[in-house]
Parts: C-alpha cells; structure tokens; sequence
C-alpha cells in the first residue's frame, strides 16, 4: 500500500496519572510481556476476569467455537444487573449512583438503592406484562436516570433491550421497531436540547400503529408537555411504578444469551441490528472501562455520548455501574446555555474522568484558552475518548490548557460490532502517542493485514483485523445471521474485518487512519484522509478539519478540504494557499488538495463524527437528499450548501 505514508516521529508521553492497585499491571516494562500472554490463551485470560464479578453458576467452559459462532463461559449463569446495581446497593446503598443533570438546570440525585428500586419494579411491572427472557423491549430515550432503570430491567429479566437514538425521524424508527418486533416500547414525553422542546412520544404516535407487535408504551414523563395517550396500551413510567410494590428479583442467565440489540448503518445498505450477548459484554466492558479509565468507587464520572450510541452502554449504562462508580447523566448539549457550562457543571460536581469524542476536545479549543484558564478543575484526572481521529494538536491543546497540567487523554478505538473500545492505553500505564489509539487491550489480538490477508509488519498501513475472538464481539445480526458471517468474517478467513485502515508501530501503538472508504486514491497513492486532516489542524486558527476524495479524470481522485476557523475574524486569511502549503509540506505534494472550502461548522452526527458523506454530496451534486434528522445540526445544512456552491474560501 501507500509508499507516502509516514508515521511521524511522535514522541512517548508519560501518564501524568498514577494507576491505583485495582489494574494488574503498573508499569509499561510489564505490558508487553502481560499483553502476550493474555492472547496466547486467550480463554484463561477471560476467566481471570470474568472471576472478578458475581455468577450464580459457573461456566463450564470458557472458550467454545470460532469466528463468527463462539461461546464464552458456556453453561455459566449471571445477571447483568445484578453485578451493577444490587452488588453495590448492598454494600454501600446510599452511594450516589447517578446525578441527573439537564442543560434546563434541573438536578436529580438517585443512590444505588433508589436506582435499584426503580429497576427492581420496572422489572417486575415488564414480568407482569409477560415479557420473558428473549422477548424484546425498545428503549427509545434520551440521557435520563430512567434509562438506567429501564435498561437494567430488561436485563433482570433477560428481556432483550433495542437501544435506539432518540434524535431518529419516525421513519428510522420504524425500521428498528418493524425489525426486532418490540412489545413494549419504553419512551418520553420530549426532551431538552439547545433550548429546545424536542418531542418523543409524537415522533412514535407517527409509526406505532404501523408496528403490530407493540402491545404497551411506557411515557416518562419528562417535560411535563401535552402528549396523547392511548389508553389502554400507553402508561406513565411513574403511574406504573406507583402500583407495582414488589421488585423483581433477578433471572440468572446463561452467559450466551442475547442482551441487547443495536443497529448501525452500513455504508450501502440498511442499518443493521448488531446483537451483544449479556454476560459477554458485561465481563468485556467491565474490562474495557477498568484498563481505560481505571474507574472506582471514589470516581464522580461523566460520559457525554448519548445513550443511543454503543458508547453510553460500553462507558457508563454497564461499565460505569459494574465499578460502582458516580455517573453524571447529562440531558441536552454540553455548551447550553453558554461554552462555559461544561467546565462549571465539572466544577461543581468535582469531576475526576470523563469519556467523550474527539469532537467536543475541539470545541473546547475553538471556545479558547482563556475560558479553560477560568476553571482549574484540580479533580479531573482523565479524558477517554473514541469515535474518530483525534489530532495530536487537539491532544496538545487539552494537554496544556484544561485543568491544571494533569489530565491525561485516553485515545481509544471501538466500533458497535467490536463492542468494546479494545485498542486503548492502560490508564496511567502506557506512554501515549498524540494521535494513536494506543496499544490493544490485553485478550484482545489482532493484525494489520494486506488484501490478501498477509500480516504486515509495523508502520505498514493496511486493513486492522481481530484475530481471536473477545467477549463483547457482536455474535450475530437480528434476523440476519449468514450476513454477520459473510460481511466480516469471510475475507480474511475467519478474522473479523474492521474495514478500518490501520498501522501497527514499532512499540505496538496502533494508528487508526480512517474507515477503508476514507483512504483516497490519488493518481495511484493511497493516502490517508485523517493524516491529512491532523495536518491541516496543526495550522494555528484552524478549529475543525474533514478531507473528503472528489472523483478527478486524469488523477482518479483528488482530495477537497473544509476547514472552521476559531474565530470569524480570520476568515480573510487565504486559507486555500495556506492549506494546500501546508499538506505539502507534511505529506507530499501529491496531496496537495485541490479546492479548500472554509465554512461556519461542519454537518455532524449526535456522536460527534464529521458527516464527509454529506460534504462530499454537496461538492458532488450541490444540494442534500438524504435524511438529516438524525444529525446534530441539520440546521446548518442550507447555509453550507451555500457556502460550498459559492466556491467560497470564505473571504
Ligand atoms: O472508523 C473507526 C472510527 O469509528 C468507527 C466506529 O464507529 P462506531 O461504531 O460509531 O463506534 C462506536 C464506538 C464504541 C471505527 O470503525 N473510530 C472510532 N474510534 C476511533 C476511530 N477512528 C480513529 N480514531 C479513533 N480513536
């Protein structure tokens, strides 16, 4: 592959954090040796961890099968929320569980107890209504402490929860509700976002009577706005639980049992419903969130995704709680109803981690240095990331102004399949690279490998491949098994495709370089889009960056470039030269892009990603057809058309 890619000398940072004695290992001379024999048997090493939490029965077997059908703890018998609440509200119930919090300025407060109150008899009302184990309940809700409640019922129970963005149009809605024939959808009335009353319960009024399989809506009843109710089928969440006293105990299941579904949209086709395993995940990100954020008991910790994304129930609905720590539930957007809003409420609450995307590091910088100088935050000792490239500027940028010099910045990589963010440093173990993800987590092992499927040694880009099963590996798509198998694991025989172009170094940190499609080909050169865009972000004034490929007769193709600035003011810059300059210089001239457009922000989805398939739309056809509700923004979409047609530099 691409000869013009370079990994560039970055330096090893050292940790600022100290790891406590929960993690295994404290010092990196350790890791390689550890790492090693965590994948060498890679069944003992799941045990070992899984041995940390509460079973009912244990497995008889640890490791059963291949990629795509394996089987992990066969025949043991645990309850997911059993190990994240009822384990903690026994030892210690009025630890705080989660604080509630809305960019209204609203507060609750729920302690282990009252959270597993609430769960306990949303349980018990779903066993009334005849969910058993298997059946699926829609959990169509935004960051609320009901949401917690709701998911770990299911869980109870073993009732299957689809977990679904509740920013979706009816129409996508519809789609997940028609595929997993849900029985019981769990919603609100509305919710919070940027000032506005977004409602939810209208939003599915639209579809329901389309989806014969719904037999009951459960409303929370959250802004105290007008809905329709339909009586018999819609209840309220706190009607329901006023009448239900007794609380579910919990259903021990067998470790391979399905536990929730999410779906995620293909590049090409339709959104399909990724299914995780229960225990399997739960043993998967109980690791995953101890290896990356070294969380405990003493942690006020917050996750700003969105619950339906899988980074809320990977970093805070399951991995937060299997460590009984503090969880900030946020409700809306972090910068309303100021930029400083986000650095008060971590203030306040004495935040010590948080686990967001890329995206927001970069809104941080764009709102200055002088608001970060505002608020030392002494408690916050670290920042876990995923979702997409974080730029080594961005990571210097956090580095020397958030805080007071001792956050350090967790880069992991993840994707819904894979369950679990499973390349990441060790907290306070591994030096960190600005802009690599880190080395993989240990029982976790991969390759890089060419087309043919030929491991590649270190700093040779190609296709990052999971080479051994893990426990939070999706293990089938709802209603499509044979696809599961055919899309990931049929190319390089029985290894689980990423589609993510990757490089390996020579310490073993792993740098992401983009999703297969976002490697553009120019005149024969492979080049890497993030590459590209980490770059174009080391320009001073520049706040946001996406490369996109743009099909070009004589070269193939040739990359295009948007760019935000931090402030408005440097709009007259000439940016076109200034970008085009400074890729050359960093990468080669062969890169160098071939239009620059500077615009007001860039289209963005709920979980912070750049949408360049919507930027690349523009260029290619001047206008947008696809659905937008889901994104972040989509009010934004007419001026950037605008911008775009004009041709403007921004001038
Ligand atoms: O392309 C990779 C990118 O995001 C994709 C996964 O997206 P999603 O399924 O929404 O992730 C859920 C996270 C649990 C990946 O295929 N990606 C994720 N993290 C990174 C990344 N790209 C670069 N750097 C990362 N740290």
């Amino acid at each position: 592959m691409a000869s013009s890619f370079t990994l560039s000398d970055v330096p090893r940072i050292a940790p600022a954090y100290t790891p406590s004695n929960r993690l295994p290992i404290h010092s990196e001379d350790d890791y390689p040796a550890f790492y090693q024999k965590s994948i060498e048997d890679i069944g003992q090493y799941w045990a070992g961890v899984a041995g940390e939490l509460e079973w009912t029965t244990p497995w008889t077997e640890t490791l059963k099968g291949e990629p795509a059908h394996f089987e992990f703890f066969k025949n043991g018998r645990i309850n997911v929320s059993t190990n994240c609440i009822d384990r903690h509200a026994r030892r210690n119930p009025n630890r705080k569980a989660l604080i509630g919090i809305s960019e209204t300025g609203e507060e609750r407060v729920w302690t282990y107890e009252e959270l597993l109150d609430q769960t306990a008899r949303m349980a018990s009302f779903l066993h009334q209504e005849g969910i058993r184990a298997g059946d699926v309940v829609a959990i169509f809700l935004p960051n609320l402490l009901e949401t917690f409640a709701a998911v770990h019922a299911c869980y109870r129970i073993g009732a299957i929860y689809n977990i679904i963005f509740s920013g979706f149009s009816p129409e996508a809605l519809y789609d997940r509700l028609a595929d997993t024939h849900a029985r019981i959808i769990i919603t609100a009335d509305a919710t919070y976002r940027r000032g506005r009353l977004i409602p939810l319960k209208q939003t599915l009024d639209q579809i329901v009577e389309r989806v014969p399989s719904v037999e009951r809506v459960v409303v929370v009843r959250r802004a105290q706005s007008a809905v329709e109710m339909k009586a018999p089928r819609d209840l309220f969440w706190h009607e329901v639980l006023a009448d239900v006293k007794t609380r579910q105990e919990p259903v021990p299941m067998e470790a391979n049992q399905p536990g929730f579904i999410i779906y995620t949209s293909g590049t090409t086709s339709k959104p399909k419903g990724l299914v995780h395993s229960a225990a399997g995940f739960l043993v998967g990100v109980y690791h995953n969130v101890k290896m990356t954020l070294d969380l405990g008991d003493e942690d006020v910790y917050w996750c700003t995704a969105d619950t339906g994304w899988l980074t809320f129930p990977i970093f805070e609905l399951v991995g937060a709680l299997a460590h009984g720590a503090t969880a900030i539930v946020y409700e809306g957007a972090m910068d309303y109803p100021t930029p400083a809003h986000f650095y008060q409420l971590l203030a306040r609450h004495h935040v010590t981690k948080i686990f967001t995307a890329p995206t927001w590091l970069r809104m941080l910088a764009r709102f200055g240095e002088s608001l970060a100088r505002d608020y030392p935050l002494p408690d916050l000792k670290l920042i876990g990331l995923v979702g997409e490239p974080l730029d080594a500027s961005t990571w210097y940028w956090v580095r020397q102004h958030v805080g007071s010099g001792q956050v350090d910045i967790n880069n992991t990589y993840g994707q819904t399949e894979t369950g679990s963010a499973w390349v990441s440093g060790i907290a306070g173990v591994n030096a960190m690279k600005p802009g690599s993800c880190g080395p993989a987590l240990p029982g976790h092992a991969y390759e890089v490998v060419d087309d043919a499927g030929v491991s590649l040694e270190a700093n040779r880009p190609g296709t990052l491949v999971v080479a051994k099963p893990f426990p939070t590996l999706a293990r089938t798509i709802w209603n499509n098994p044979e696809r599961y198998q055919d899309q990931y694991f049929t190319q390089f025989s029985g290894r689980y495709n990423t589609f993510d172009t990757a490089a390996h170094d020579q310490d073993g940190h792993i740098w992401v370089l983009g999703r297969i499609d976002d490697v553009i080909n120019v005149a024969a050169h492979r080049l890497s889009t993030m590459e590209m865009e980490s770059a174009i972000l080391e320009l001073p004034g520049v706040a946001e960056a996406a490369v996109i490929g743009f099909d070009d007769v004589i070269k193939g193709q040739v990359p295009i470039v948007f760019v935000t600035l931090r402030e408005a003011s440097l709009k007259g810059e000439n940016w076109i030269e200034k970008v085009q300059e400074q890729v050359s210089r960093q990468i080669g001239s062969i890169a160098r892009p071939s239009q620059v457009f500077v615009v007001d922000a860039m289209p963005k989805t709920r979980s912070g990603k750049i949408v360049r398939r919507l930027l690349k739309e523009i260029v290619t056809t001047g206008e947008v057809k696809g659905d937008i509700t889901g994104m972040e923004n989509p009010e934004i979409v007419d001026t950037l058309v605008e911008q775009i047609k004009a041709g403007s530099p921004g001038e």
